[in-house]
């Protein structure tokens, strides 16, 4: 129960490989959804695929014996809209709201539906259903372009669809800042003007309680998460701190972004190594953004960089990555040319800071590459 007439209809799923295909989530997923008991009944969102059966039999416990009057669908991402043809069919008088958008993606993502009944609202329209009245608040980009939040003013809740979402299903504890921050960047990371939009919306709105689509619901200390939301998507650095990102094959490139390190770390700088060969990429790019400082570790490999590496600062980019600082170090034992390609690849990238010692190693480190280290950590430490 979430509040007296909000309850929880929502499922975790442990068989998850990748969630959307490409995240790992070791903890699981958890999609949300809601019931809204009033006069007149709303089920907010449906939930992934292969939960239809479990969510529907949560919310008939929820209902006792009660009929749904709207299912609403802020999100027409499958793994809150697969079920909405189920709901359809097993609540047929029930009313299906979204806005334009919203009925455009389900007409794609379900070609054969049969009709329903539909309610299409515009921006900041209104639902009563007795003591609760929804206001739906558009919000574009969050993650997909026909995404709407809603708040109810008598609870004083905001359902916020993906934001302030979060990896990792609702019976296994972890932190909520790690897991949210690694779904935030790695999800909606590229959107921070739409998240910067919907963020003043919200501050209009007397809030007390944020449902999102995944992860939990938060009742307690809500300037927490909205401080953490602010800074990810003003793209603000949110610690002081070193992530060095390395690409190593036979150990010479990671020995320098070790020693790197070591040096950084005896001048009181916390520093995280990552292999970007080996270790979760989106974990990786969470790094990069939580940091103030990024160093590019890369071998040269066919006269260009090794592909993770390509694929870490394509991850980069793609969320616009910028107001940070950023020092490469390249390997090459006959035409080194990764610190070139590096810097090719965040040419484009707002305000960054370039340190103006590039180390450059051929095969393996020495003690002139010693020193050009050394001279990168009182760089980036100034
Ligand atoms: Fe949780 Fe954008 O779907």
């Amino acid at each position: 129960m979430i509040t007296n007439d909000i309850r929880y209809v929502g499922v975790n799923d442990h068989q998850v490989d990748l969630f959307e295909g490409q995240y790992v989530v070791p903890n699981g997923m958890a999609y949300n959804s809601y019931v809204i008991l009033d006069e007149k009944i709303a089920v907010m969102d449906t939930v992934d695929a292969r939960f239809g059966e479990e969510w529907l039999g949560n919310i008939a416990k929820v209902l006792d014996g009660r009929e749904p009057d709207y299912l609403v669908v802020q999100h027409m991402e499958p793994d809150h809209s697969a079920n909405v043809l189920a709901f359809v069919e097993r609540y047929p008088k029930a009313t299906v709201v979204g806005n334009a958008k919203t009925f455009t993606m389900l007409g794609q993502f379900f070609p054969d539906a049969p009709e329903m009944k539909q309610l299409t609202v515009k921006d900041g329209a209104t639902l009563t259903l007795g003591k609760h009245t929804l206001t739906f608040l558009f919000a574009p980009m969050v993650h997909w372009p026909e995404v709407m939040v809603t708040y109810d003013k008598y609870d004083k809740v905001l359902f916020s669809a993906d934001g302030f979402g979060k990896f990792g299903a609702l019976d296994v504890e972890d932190e909520w800042d790690c897991e949210a921050r690694r779904y935030y960047i790695g999800i909606v990371g590229k959107y921070g003007m739409q998240v910067q939009k919907l963020l003043k919306a919200a501050s209009t709105l007397d809030i007390s309680i944020i449902c999102p689509l995944h992860g939990p619901v938060l009742k307690e200390n809500l300037g927490h998460y909205i401080e953490k939301y602010d800074i990810w998507s003003s793209y603000r650095p949110e610690e002081s701190g070193v992530l060095i990102a390395y690409a190593s094959i036979y150990g010479h490139t990671k020995a320098a972004a070790e020693a790197l390190g070591k040096e950084l770390e005896a001048r009181g700088q916390k520093v995280v190594l990552a292999d970007l060969a080996r270790e979760d990429m989106a974990e990786c790019v969470e790094d990069a953004f939580r940091y103030d400082r990024l160093v590019l570790a890369s071998v040269t490999y066919n006269g260009d960089i090794f592909p993770c590496m390509h694929a870490f600062l394509h991850a980069l980019t793609e969320r616009s990555y910028q107001n940070r600082t950023v020092a490469f170090i390249e390997n090459g034992t006959w035409a080194p040319a990764a610190g070139k390609v590096m810097a090719a690849a965040l040419e484009k990238s707002k305000n960054l800071t370039f340190a103006q010692e590039k180390v450059t190693i051929k095969s393996a480190m020495n003690a002139e590459t010693m020193e050009s280290i050394k001279r990168l950590a009182e760089e980036l430490v100034k």
